[in-house]
């Protein structure tokens, strides 16, 4: 476990960024696991940045996303696939059509999830994925519970990560999606290399998942046997 610690915010996207863009200059057509939420939002500026001052190219990239919400359409601005679209995809020279999010609008979510993890095997796997971390230990929508689940699966998001994102919803909590669809634990652990990010308010946490033991409680406890993690962590 590699541990980079960042003096602030912009010092961690900073490095975050630099460890993408270095993936992506050594293996063009690297295939991305990416995430969504505030703490990533700062790492895609600066890829944004990169890409405009040439300094990288993803065209020749692909990117598989971890999460999707349940019964949100993708043209919806709450969506995971907007949230991509806008903080990052139509500001880069990715293709569109290389870029893979779960459909949250899928009439039957058992077909979809097997679908996600063909979508995900056919590219190979990922070479990087990066990171954040829930307020309660969750990586992707991999919420605690008794078991690591494997593979993209359906689930019911918890009063705490809802309470946590329902600020995205106009109405907040009463438009606040109750389930999402995640990539499961396999190809995370299955990644060439994972690069979590997390800022000062995640300290508890990030303790309990790098230090505590690991368990499905803590469901980032099991980057703890990933061979290649890299943990940028801001103090403050
Ligand atoms: C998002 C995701 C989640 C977030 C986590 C932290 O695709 O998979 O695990 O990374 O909820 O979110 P922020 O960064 O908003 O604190």
């Amino acid at each position: 476990m590699n541990i980079i610690r960042a003096i602030d915010h912009e010092d961690m996207a900073c490095k975050a960024a630099n460890l993408i863009a270095a993936q992506v200059l050594i293996k063009p057509k690297s295939i991305l696991g990416l995430a969504t939420g505030s703490t990533p939002l700062g790492v895609y500026a600066r890829l944004i940045l990169k890409q405009r001052a040439a300094e990288v190219s993803f065209a020749a990239v692909k990117s598989v996303n971890l999460d999707e919400y349940c019964g949100i359409a993708a043209s919806d601005e709450t969506s995971y696939r907007y949230y991509m679209n806008h903080n990052l995809f139509d500001q880069i020279d990715i293709d569109p059509a290389n870029t893979y999010l779960p459909d949250g609008m899928a009439a039957d979510f058992d077909a979809e999830c097997a679908r996600y993890d063909h979508v995900i095997e056919e590219l190979g796997g990922v070479d990087l994925q990066l990171l954040g971390i829930g307020m309660n230990g969750h990586i992707g929508f991999n919420e605690p519970c008794d078991h690591f689940k494997m593979g993209t699966h359906c689930v019911q998001l918890t009063q705490s990560t809802r309470e946590a994102n329902a600020i995205y919803f106009s109405r907040g909590m009463e438009d606040m999606p109750s389930f999402a669809l995640t990539m499961g634990m396999r190809p995370i652990m299955q990644a060439k290399r994972v690069l979590l990010v997390a800022g000062a308010n995640k300290k508890e946490v990030i303790a309990q998942a790098l230090e505590g033991p690991v368990t499905p409680r803590v469901p980032a406890s099991i980057l703890q046997l990933h061979p290649r993690l890299t943990v940028v962590y801001c103090e403050q």
